[in-house]
C-alpha cells in the first residue's frame, strides 16, 4: 500500500481576484472594483487542495518563501489535509507568487508575477517521498521555468518506480510553446490541457486536429471546454461529457479543479467516463464560489451540489463517493 493517492510538485501562489471592474480599464484614472476575495491559488496548490478535500490522501512538494503569503497557503492546504512534510524551504529574495485576476463580466485578465513559481527546481524534489504514491500530477509546465528543463526525466523516473503521470500544461505566457514538451509527453499517462492549450501545444487552429495529433502521442488525452463540458480520448475511442448549468461566480481553478476531481476518480479505479463525469462536476462546483479551493472548503454546500448534480455520476461508481470530512 502506497503512502498517497497523489503527489504533486509545483506551485503555490497567493490569488487576489477582484470583481465588479469597468469593461474599459482606461490609464491614469482612479477604478474602482467592487469586490474582492484573496484565496490560496496556484495550479498544483488548488488540484492538491480539492484531491484532499475529496478524500484522496495527498502529498505535495511546493517551493515555500518567507512572507505570509505562503503562510495563508500553507495554512489552506494544511487545513484541506494535505501533506507538505518535503516542502523546499524558501530562497533568500524569492517572495510567494502572486496572481491578480480581474474578473469583468465575461471575460478574466489574468497577471501573475512568477516568484516562487519559478524558483522550484529539480534538485529541491525528494524524489522518494514523490514515488509513495499511485499517481503524480504536474502543472504549470510554462510557468514553472526552474524545473521545466527536468520534467522529463522527472516523470521518467516516477513511472519507473510504477507511478502514473499526468500534466496540464496550462497557458505559456510567451506565446512560443517551446521547452521540452514532446519529450515529456512520452513520459505521461495523462495529458490534461483546455480546448486553447491543446490547439497551441499540437500547433493546430483547429481543435479536432489537435486532438487528434495529442492523443496520439499519449495514452488518454483530456481535453477541458469550459462550460461546455470535457472530451477524452483513449486507444482511439473517444468519449464526451457535457458541462453542467450554474451560476458562476468566476472559473478560476475550474480547471484545476476539474483535473482534481478526474484524478481522484481515476486512481479509484473508474471508468474514462465516469472520471470524466466526476472532474466535470468538480469543475463546475468550483465556479459557484470565488477562487479555486472556496467551494470546497464549504463541504455541506459540496455534499448539496454533488447530490443535485451528481448522483447519477457516482451511484455507479462508489470509489468516487466524497468522504466525510
Ligand atoms: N461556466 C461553466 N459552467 C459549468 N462548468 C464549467 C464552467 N467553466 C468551467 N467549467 C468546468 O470546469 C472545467 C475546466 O474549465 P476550463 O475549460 O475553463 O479550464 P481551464 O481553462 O484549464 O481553467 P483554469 O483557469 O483553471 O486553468 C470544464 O471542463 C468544466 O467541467
Ligand atoms: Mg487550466
Amino acid at each position: 500500500m502506497r503512502r498517497f493517492d497523489v503527489t504533486l510538485a509545483g506551485d503555490i501562489t497567493l490569488d487576489l481576484v477582484l470583481y465588479g471592474l469597468p469593461e474599459e480599464l482606461p490609464v491614469e484614472r482612479e477604478l474602482l472594483a467592487a469586490g474582492m476575495a484573496m484565496e490560496l491559488g496556484g495550479s498544483a496548490a488548488i488540484t492538491a487542495h480539492n484531491l484532499a478535500r475529496l478524500g484522496s490522501r495527498v502529498g505535495f512538494i511546493p517551493q515555500l518563501a518567507d512572507d505570509p503569503f505562503t503562510e495563508l497557503c500553507v495554512n489552506g492546504l494544511k487545513a484541506a489535509g494535505v501533506d507538505l512534510s518535503a516542502s523546499v524551504n524558501p530562497k533568500p529574495g524569492i517572495a510567494t507568487g502572486l496572481t491578480v485576476l480581474l474578473q469583468h463580466e465575461q471575460v478574466r485578465r489574468s497577471l501573475t508575477c512568477s516568484g516562487t513559481i519559478s524558483a522550484l527546481r529539480y534538485e529541491d524534489l525528494d524524489l522518494q517521498y514523490l514515488a509513495q504514491a499511485r499517481h503524480f500530477h504536474l502543472s504549470s509546465f510554462y510557468l514553472q521555468s526552474g524545473l521545466q528543463p527536468d520534467v522529463p526525466r522527472l516523470l521518467a523516473a516516477l513511472r519507473h518506480e510504477g507511478v502514473t503521470t499526468s500534466m496540464d500544461t496550462n497557458d505559456d505566457p510567451s506565446g512560443d510553446w517551446q521547452g521540452p514538451i514532446g519529450e515529456s509527453l512520452q513520459h505521461l499517462d495523462i495529458l490534461m490541457p483546455n480546448e486553447r492549450e491543446a490547439c497551441s501545444l499540437s500547433g493546430e487552429a483547429d481543435l479536432e486536429a489537435a486532438i487528434e495529433k495529442l492523443s496520439a502521442k499519449v495514452p488518454l488525452l483530456v481535453v477541458k471546454c469550459g462550460a461546455s463540458g470535457a472530451i477524452a480520448v483513449q486507444n482511439g475511442r473517444r468519449y464526451s461529457a457535457p458541462g453542467l448549468a450554474v451560476h458562476v461566480v468566476d472559473m478560476v481553478g475550474a480547471g484545476d479543479t476539474f483535473n482534481a476531481g478526474f484524478l481522484h476518480a481515476y486512481v479509484n479505479g473508474a471508468s474514462v467516463e465516469k472520471c470524466l463525469q466526476m472532474g466535470n462536476l468538480c469543475g463546475a462546483y468550483s465556479t459557484t464560489a470565488s477562487g479555486g479551493t472556496r467551494a470546497f472548503c464549504e463541504l455541506e454546500r459540496r455534499g448539496q451540489f454533488f447530490k443535485k448534480h451528481g448522483s447519477a455520476y457516482f451511484d455507479a461508481a462508489k470509489p468516487v463517493t466524497p468522504v466525510a470530512q
